[in-house]
């Protein structure tokens, strides 16, 4: 593959040694030197339409420690403020010789367009309601390392399905190496092709945590919502936030995830966020770091090897 633009069309092999890089990082980030050189000479560009904390700041730690020059245009103060379009802007970063352009775009599909017109590596770092394959890929991980397999795990999705890329990508990447998937939301919140998704529904948590092995929330995306339509937080929270009420319907050992930003109180309670026994936030975290790095390597080893490197 040149290109990172979703789950879809990567196979388990695939996936799994992805993985298998990703994981050979931990440990090097958890040093105090962190720096590997092999991206030197390499030039990514972080090319975010939307706000990001997380996928963005990672995808930029990943590239520097692994020697690459990585820069983060300013969507606000770019020349897009002047109506500038996405394939235009793209082809001028593409026009300095970037080897990778990481995409976050509000279109589905945007960065799919772009791989097909530029030279470099895209890799897709959310579109719309689309896909988010890192993400998927670092909860991969995470679940991995604290659960020992994926297969044969039970892990509940829940919430605001419908304009969740990360749940999308989750589905088809959990399904793919053979975990069962549930997803738990009002029917107002669930895609119109649920159906296609091979996962089982439940509109009750009570229902849809019992023996859960992992518990996965995700945020009300108010933003891409119609006025009418964005649920009472109140309300919300009663039926469809966790709390350990409703956590204790899951194994005993269930793990509790956010992909992030999580608004607290709203799908999730602050304390059981908190709760470093139970929740796997922070180490989600950490893994998007590693997983960055692999997803970096894997696409620049199949560039033209840069001039002068070993
Ligand atoms: N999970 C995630 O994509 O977070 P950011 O929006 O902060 O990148």
């Amino acid at each position: 593959h040149r290109h990172l633009l979703g789950i879809e069309g990567l196979n388990p092999l695939d996936l799994r040694y992805l993985l298998e890089r990703a994981e050979s990082y931990v440990a090097l980030n958890r040093q105090t030197e962190k720096k590997i050189g092999t991206l030197r000479g390499r030039t990514i560009i972080n090319l975010f339409f939307e706000n990001s904390t997380r996928t963005r700041t990672s995808f930029e730690l990943a590239g520097k420690r692994l020697g690459a020059d990585v820069i983060n245009m300013s969507v606000a103060s770019s020349s897009v403020k002047k109506g500038e379009t996405l394939i235009d802007t793209a082809m001028t970063l593409n026009a300095m010789h970037a080897d990778v352009l990481v995409v976050r775009h509000a279109e589905s599909g945007a960065p799919h367009l772009l791989a097909r017109k530029l030279n470099c590596a895209v890799i897709n770092a959310g579109d719309g309601t689309h896909e988010h394959p890192t993400q998927a890929l670092l909860d991969a991980l995470t679940i991995r390392r604290r659960k020992g397999r994926l297969e044969g795990l039970v892990v509940a999705i829940c919430g605001d399905i419908a304009h969740s890329r990360v749940a999308r990508s989750n589905i088809l990447l959990l399904n793919g190496l053979g975990a069962e998937v549930r997803v738990v939301a009002p029917p107002t919140l669930l895609p119109a092709e649920i159906d296609r998704l091979n996962v089982r529904v439940f509109h009750s948590m009570r229902e849809g945590l019992k023996d859960a092995d992992i518990v996965m929330m995700l945020r009300l995306q108010t933003e891409r919502m119609q006025g009418a339509l964005i649920p009472s937080v109140r309300e919300y929270f009663h039926f469809f936030g966790l709390d350990r009420e409703k956590l204790a319907l899951a194994k005993p050992d269930a793990a509790v995830m956010h992909p992030g930003p999580m608004n607290r109180g709203v799908e999730i309670d602050s304390d059981l966020a908190d709760d470093i026994d139970r929740s796997l936030i922070n180490e989600q975290v950490e893994m998007g770091v590693a997983v960055r790095m692999a997803c970096l390597e894997v696409l620049s080893e199949k560039l033209p090897a840069v001039q002068g490197a070993q």
